[in-house]
């Protein structure tokens, strides 16, 4: 099996990418065929009948031809209905999700992918599966509409608020593969990226017991992890410069001012609020943009972004 890309497609990384790229390229040839033959019906009729003088009189007008009109009814429909049959069936094996296939929560958020797993810990940016597997994902998002989508594996999906929506794929080889989300989904949408990354069985529960090892590391270090695997970066830097928030460098233990004109003090307490209820005390000068983590972050995230923030003097 070729799994290169080609000219108009990446390379098939997953089961169902066969399937898919026939049934588009079948449409595709198709299209060019009737775009050819067309084109070329209209340029050389248009030629060949052209009005050459003035002895060039109009005759009545066309009469029907019913073998022709059936002709060029019954074959397109043959044609179509073809599409559609194969097109349903590719659709049904996308959709039905095998049984027995691992299940793994996703959630989309403003701007990043959370990933639960069923071993009971959640990563965020990558999302790492073992290959020849069936991997379901059951989808929803925190906040706007998002979509979930891996080229490489044919499998698109949107994700949406208070619902589930949920897609499968099994990945026959290893390697790492783009996720983008394509819902435009406010400022953060174009770096809201990740990756699957596929895996052998071994690798795998190696990567699992390193997963269950970390919850064994100093708050600081998990924290500053998270710092970037949930997505903080994408709006607080931690060189002092100014994003959309406020720079995490030297923030904790400073006193701000409020855009409502109180001073506060940047302590445990402030910061947690801040995470989970961000637009409660904006400091002055800043847009109430940040949504809630809520659901997101656990207590014990919370607490090694704290820690981690406290080393960022
Ligand atoms: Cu999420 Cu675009």
């Amino acid at each position: 099996m070729d799994t290169t890309a080609t000219l108009w497609l990446p390379q098939q990384a997953s089961t169902i990418a066969p399937d898919v790229d026939a049934l588009f390229y079948f449409v595709y040839w198709i299209s060019i065929f009737f775009l050819a033959v067309i084109t070329f019906g209209v340029v050389y009729f248009a030629v060949k009948y052209r009005r050459r003088g003035k002895r060039d009189q109009l005759t009545t007008g066309p009469t029907g031809n019913h073998r022709l009109e059936l002709t060029w009814s019954i074959i397109p429909t043959l044609i179509v209905l073809v599409m559609f049959g194969w097109g349903f069936k590719v659709y049904l094996r996308m959709n039905v999700i095998p049984k027995g296939a691992m299940e793994i929560k996703v959630t989309g958020y403003q701007w990043a992918w959370l990933f639960d797993y069923p071993h009971g810990f959640s990563v965020g940016k990558e999302l790492v599966v073992p290959k020849d597997k069936p991997i379901k994902l059951l989808m929803s998002s925190k906040d706007v509409i998002h979509s979930f989508y891996v080229p490489a594996f044919r499998v698109k999906m949107d994700v949406l608020p208070n619902r589930y929506t949920s897609i499968w794929f099994q990945a026959p080889r290893e390697g790492e593969y783009q996720i983008f989300c394509t819902e435009y989904c406010g400022k953060g949408h174009s770096e809201m990226l990740g990756t699957v990354k596929v895996v052998s069985q071994p690798d795998y529960e190696k990567w699992l017991e390193e997963q269950a090892s970390n919850s064994g590391q100093p708050p600081e270090v998990l924290g500053e992890k998270l710092f970037t695997t949930r997505a903080c970066n994408t709006c607080h830097s931690t060189d002092g410069s100014k994003s959309v928030g406020p720079s995490w460098k030297g923030v904790f233990g400073s006193k701000e001012e409020l855009a409502s004109g109180e001073t506060i003090v940047v302590d445990e307490n402030y910061v947690r609020e801040s995470i989970l209820n961000p637009h409660a005390k904006v400091v002055k000068g800043f847009n109430p943009v940040m949504p809630t983590f809520q659901g997101i972050l656990k207590d014990k995230d919370i607490d090694a972004l704290i820690a981690y923030m406290k080393t960022l003097k």
